[in-house]
């Protein structure tokens, strides 16, 4: 099948798609729910299960796909996805009663969950380090490409109604991606810890990068030979090294979503329509959040191996605490508006804008980037799994509450605590993250084999230049 040896540009396309259905099955809910009610008769509590299947799904696919990423391959595993997504979408699709309708989109939830986990693990493994923030990336500038071609075709297809063809439209690029998966080679780092160090020899060649093939095996190797642990969860469990970039990989990935940005791109057409924005009107602003999402998302890609993660963190923070505190405070202090003119309305839409701008420019990609800069080779996949999990756990929690929260306490109130998690998330960067920029993920991985106090003599006098270049 590796008789085409696609190179660079290619490889990184198809590592990054699985991203686009990330994002089209995450975006499209909205929209359809509007209609699905015409088929099937939908209480409260159902449309609930209709959206949290996906996200229940997703929370079981990370915690399963990170231990088989590690044992049958990262390649591998994106293909199975891709199967998964495309059953999943077509049985969404032809969904005959409501309770198949929600066992699809568990099923997609589980092909979205191991995407989330094997795409940016895929992209970070195969690019070359000056550039691997930028190619790590593309897996956000998928999901957001998807959020945003679902938006868009639930605008086209609002007046037919048609919520099966918004659904089962997801099954397009599933089948591109697992036809493209087929031609794409393995990752170097997962090919030298599985032993097929000759395979991994000719995708380096093929690949970018100004290291020659054999130096980055030996580096590959030489890293993982100071692993204590023989990967899998009791692995995880007795390598006490791995802790402190556990703790950073889970709490990057839980705060991601405790800043609140799926109360957002869930819930933006609600919050629009209650500050006086008509429906349609809703979904049009609706469409214009999707754009300044992709904008921004490139913006991000052209700064991250210039900046740095932790700077973008930071500005992170600081556009999104700004943004929710003027929304909080306007919604609380100002009269409730009843139309799109009312200075609470206008106040609304700037900052879901500016909110939006400044999560798509730092913490959407710089996440996904880090999860798998962070973990160790050896129990990167089974670390990933444990971080996305609580990814998708945060995101239920935070998506779930949201309704209740506003009805309950009023969305002034509920954007400011929004804030304050905002606050927690920049104090944890500031005490826990280090730096990814520019160093290799072995490099990485020896100075947190250093900072265990393990290993270090071994390790220097061995190979010096490799780790400390
Ligand atoms: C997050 C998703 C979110 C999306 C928005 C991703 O990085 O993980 O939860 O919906 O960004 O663009």
């Amino acid at each position: 099948m590796q008789a085409l040896r696609p190179t660079g540009r290619t490889i990184y396309f198809f590592g990054a798609l699985g991203g686009l259905l990330f994002g089209y099955d995450t975006g499209v809910i909205s929209g359809a729910l509007l209609f699905i009610p015409n088929a099937f008769k939908l209480t409260p509590f159902v449309k609930g299960a209709v959206v949290a299947g996906l996200l229940l799904g997703a929370m079981i696919g990370a915690a399963f796909a990170g231990r088989l990423s590690d044992r049958m391959g990262r390649r591998r595993l994106i293909m199975i996805a891709a199967v998964v997504f495309t059953g999943g979408a077509l049985l969404a699709a032809f969904a005959p009663t409501v309770a198949v309708l929600i066992a699809a989109r568990f099923i997609i939830g589980l092909a979205v969950g191991s995407a989330a986990l094997v795409v940016p693990l895929y992209l970070a493994e195969i690019a070359p380090t000056e550039v691997r923030g930028r190619i790590a990336s593309l897996n956000q500038l998928m999901i957001v490409s998807g959020i945003l071609a679902a938006f868009i075709v639930n605008a086209i297809l609002a007046s037919s109604q048609n919520w099966r063809l918004m659904l089962g439209l997801a099954a397009a690029p599933s089948v591109v991606l697992l036809a493209g998966m087929l031609f794409m080679p393995e990752t170097p780092r997962f090919l030298v810890h599985a032993g097929e160090e000759d395979t991994a020899h000719d995708v380096l060649e093929d690949l970018p990068g100004d290291e020659p093939p054999g130096e980055r095996i030996e580096e590959i190797r030489e890293v993982e030979q100071h692993e204590e642990s023989g990967g899998g969860l009791s692995g995880l469990i007795r390598a006490k090294w791995v802790r402190p970039a556990l703790l950073v990989a889970v709490g990057l990935a839980v705060f991601q979503q405790f800043v609140g940005i799926n109360t957002i791109i869930y819930y933006a057409p609600t919050t629009l329509t209650n500050v006086g924005f008509a429906k349609t009107s809703a979904i049009y602003a609706n469409l214009i959040i999707g754009v300044i999402n992709v904008g921004m998302t490139i913006f991000a890609i052209r700064m991250i191996d210039r900046w740095g993660r932790k700077p973008l963190l930071f500005a992170g923070v600081a556009g999104m605490v700004g943004s929710l505190l003027v929304l909080g405070i306007s919604l609380s202090a100002l009269p409730t508006p009843h139309h799109p003119g009312d200075p609470a309305a206008i106040i609304t839409l700037i900052c879901l804008a500016t909110f939006i701008a400044s999560f798509a420019a730092t913490w959407g990609p710089v996440v996904w980037v880090m999860l798998p800069e962070v973990l160790p080779l050896s129990v990167r996949g089974t670390a990933m799994g444990i971080a996305v999990f609580g990814n998708w756990g945060a995101n239920f929690l935070v998506s779930q509450t949201f309704p209740p929260l506003v009805s309950g306490l009023g969305p002034g109130p509920v954007f400011l605590g929004y804030a304050g998690l905002g606050i927690l998330a920049g104090l944890f960067v500031k005490f826990f993250v280090a730096e990814t920029k520019g160093r290799s993920l072995e490099e990485i991985e020896a100075d947190l084999q250093r900072a265990a106090g393990r290993g270090r003599r071994r390790h220097e006098a061995a190979r010096p230049a490799a780790l400390s270049r």
